[in-house]
C-alpha cells in the first residue's frame, strides 16, 4: 500500500509543487496521475522515489516510512520500486538482452536466474525475436518495452512510470499502457503519469488530477477499450 499524507514540497527557490496531498493506492490498483506542466506529477514520483524530500507530511510505502528511512537503505529501497521514464534510458552499448540483465546483475542474480527470467521478460513485452538488437536500431515503442522489461526484471511490487508514452505516437502509447495494464493484471501495482487526457479516456481506471500543485480530483472513469 502507497500512503500519502499532507504532503506539501516548496523548492529551495520557493516555488510550491506539491499542496497537501493526500492519496491511498491499495497493492494491485492501477492509478493515472494528470494534470498540467507543471502540476507537480514528477515531484509526487521523485518524491515516493525520495529523489527529493517532502517539506511536510508522510509518505510509507508498503510498511516503510521514507522519513524514517535510514540513508543506507535508499537504494536498496529503490531497487524494490519498477521505475519508467519518459527517454527509456537505455545502455546504448548494450543489447536488448543485457540491458535487462543488467538490472539482475546489480542485485546479484545467478548467470542462470538471468538465462531463465530475462526471455520470459522479453515474452511478457513481445519483444523475444529482438534479444540481440541495439536500444537505438529499435522503435520508440520497443524501446520503452525494453525499460518496462528491466523495470519489472526484480519483481517490483509497485511499478511507477513518469510519461512513459510521451516520445511515443498515439498508437504506440495505447500499446505501452495496454501492456501496463496487463503486468497490473499480474498484480503489480502501477502508477502512471500522464498528461493526456486522450489516452487516459481510452484507458479507463481511477485518474488522480492534480493543478498547481493540489489535488483537485481523484475518480474512477470508465474506457473506451475492454480489449486490454
Ligand atoms: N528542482 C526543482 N527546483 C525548483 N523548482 C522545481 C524543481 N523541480 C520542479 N520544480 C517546479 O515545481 C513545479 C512542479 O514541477 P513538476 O516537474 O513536478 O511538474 P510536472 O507536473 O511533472 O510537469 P510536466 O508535465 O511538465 O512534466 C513546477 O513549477 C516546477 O518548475
Ligand atoms: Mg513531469
Amino acid at each position: 500500500m502507497i500512503e500519502i499524507s499532507n504532503i506539501s514540497k516548496t523548492y529551495e527557490n520557493g516555488g510550491k509543487a506539491l499542496r497537501d496531498i493526500n492519496i491511498t493506492i491499495e497493492d494491485g490498483e492501477f492509478v493515472f496521475i494528470m494534470g498540467r506542466s507543471g502540476s507537480g506529477k514528477s515531484t509526487l514520483l521523485k518524491l515516493m522515489l525520495k529523489e527529493a524530500e517532502p517539506t511536510s507530511g508522510r509518505i510509507v510505502i508498503n510498511d516503510m516510512d521514507l522519513q524514517k528511512m535510514p540513508r543506507r537503505y535508499v537504494p536498496k529501497f529503490r531497487r524494490k520500486l519498477g521505475v519508467v521514464f519518459q527517454d527509456f534510458r537505455l545502455l546504448q552499448d548494450r543489447n536488448v538482452f543485457e540491458n535487462v540483465a543488467f538490472a539482475q546483475r546489480v542485485v546479484g542474480a545467478s548467470s542462470r536466474s538471468i538465462r531463465e527470467s530475462v526471455p520470459r521478460m522479453l515474452k511478457l513485452v513481445g519483444l523475444s525475436s529482438k534479444y540481440k538488437m541495439e536500444p537505438q536500431k529499435l522503435s520508440g515503442g520497443e524501446q520503452q518495452r525494453v525499460a518496462i522489461a528491466r523495470a519489472l526484471i526484480n519483481r517490483p511490487e509497485v511499478l511507477l512510470a513518469d510519461e512513459p508514452t510521451g516520445n511515443l505516437d498515439y498508437q504506440n502509447a495505447i500499446e505501452i499502457m495496454k501492456l501496463l495494464k496487463r503486468i497490473n493484471r499480474r498484480g503489480t501495482t502501477v502508477v502512471v503519469v500522464t498528461h493526456s487526457q486522450e489516452l487516459v479516456d481510452e484507458i479507463g481506471g481511477r485518474v488522480i488530477t492534480l493543478d498547481r500543485g493540489r489535488l483537485v480530483s481523484d475518480e474512477v472513469r470508465g474506457g473506451h477499450t475492454d480489449e486490454l
